[in-house]
């Protein structure tokens, strides 16, 4: 009998982490790449998606953190730190809390998802609300790393990114070379980069024979890497996405540029009304920030960029139950019926009678 081990053993000999270094993992990673007829249909391409909601936390910052924590427990640290929209807060933690280190957990005021929020604090954080953005949390989380005897987990610790890239492995793995083109939602830019970096290595490697077109998609409201310039004020109900100075910048610049592809900014309406349609159509529920990629190859195929005949990977970077708030925004008061428990009521109140 064989269970998937985890992204740390699964592709140990492929990063770039000390040498004899034990893995904490909750089995992270080996996700899902599910076919999507609706976007297939829609953009006359082979359309996949990576569904990384799949993962122990329920988001992409698993692959990164079982590397992290794993590397921190080796070099004797007793407590960790990340600045946060949500996600990486509640890989942290419970991870740490497998690990046994303390967890300590920045997050901009008022802008984390509910679900992000009850992951954290169950597996133990101490979570403190910062007066400002993700960016601010950033800078306060590399202060306190620099000042006390706590390590710093976001991702611009570069075992993050080594862990991360084990998502382009398992694409290349499956289906047997590098897709034409990669979509995906850009926040601080770690996994952009991380993804590049994994293709490159396949390539280097001999496992692939090319690489993907990478295309980052941004909220309107938080797309300094399509302005070119920082956003002080960054807004989007995409929460997870509210970034206005991401961290791995000039990294993923290289990896637009190298690869030909590039960054587009949607609008919240946009995004929002990909994550219904990708529930609706294809049965996958991803919060908000996770439907930017899919938000992108419909506005892409409606602005006459052409797809057609190519294979496409779309990236769903989180689970959809983070935010069900969100989620149910769009829908108005909840479509429900309460009935008697009677079969003619409920055929009546189901429109089968
Ligand atoms: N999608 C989701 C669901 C995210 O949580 C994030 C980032 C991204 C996309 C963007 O990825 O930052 O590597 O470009 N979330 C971070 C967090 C910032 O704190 O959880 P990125």
């Amino acid at each position: 009998t064989h269970q998937w081990r985890g992204v740390v053993e699964e592709y140990r000999d492929l990063l770039d982490l000390p040498d004899g270094v034990a893995a904490v993992t909750l089995r992270e990673g080996g996700t899902p790449l599910v076919h999507s007829e609706w976007l297939s249909g829609h953009s006359g391409a082979d359309v996949w998606l990576k569904v990384e909601g799949d993962n122990p936390t329920g988001s992409f910052k698993d692959r990164g953190m079982t590397a992290a924590i794993s590397v921190a427990v080796h070099e004797g640290a007793e407590a960790v730190v990340c600045a946060s929209t949500g996600n990486t807060s509640a890989s942290m933690a419970a991870y740490a809390a497998k690990a046994g280190l303390t967890p300590l957990v920045l997050v901009p005021e008022g802008k984390i998802a509910a679900g992000k929020m009850a992951q954290a604090i169950l597996h133990g954080a101490r979570v403190i609300m910062v007066r400002g953005n993700f960016d601010d949390c950033l800078g306060l989380a590399k202060g306190l790393a620099w000042e006390y005897p706590v390590a710093l987990v976001n991702s611009v610790n570069p075992v993050r990114l080594e862990g991360q890239k084990t998502a382009a492995f398992e694409i290349v793995d499956f289906l047997g070379d590098a897709p034409d083109y990669h979509l995906l939602p850009v926040g601080n830019a770690g996994n952009i980069s991380a993804y590049w970096l994994g293709y490159t290595q396949y390539l280097e490697l001999g496992e692939a024979t090319r690489r993907p077109r990478m295309h980052g998609f941004q909220a309107e409201g938080a797309s300094p890497l399509v302005t070119g310039e920082p956003f002080p004020d960054p807004e989007t109900r995409a929460t997870a996405i509210r970034i206005g100075n991401p961290a791995s910048w000039k990294l993923a610049e290289v990896a637009a540029h190298e690869s030909g592809g590039r960054f587009r900014a949607l609008s919240d309406d946009q995004i929002l009304a990909a994550q219904r349609d990708l529930a609706g159509h294809d049965g996958v529920f991803v919060e908000p920030a996770s439907a930017a990629g899919v938000a992108g190859l419909l506005a892409d195929v409606a602005a006459g960029d052409s797809y057609a005949g190519s294979t496409v990977v779309v990236t769903v970077t989180g689970h959809g139950l983070k935010d069900t708030v969100t989620a149910l925004e769009g829908f108005g008061p909840m479509v429900e019926s309460v009935v008697d428990a009677d079969v003619t009521a409920a055929a009546e109140a189901a429109g089968l009678a």
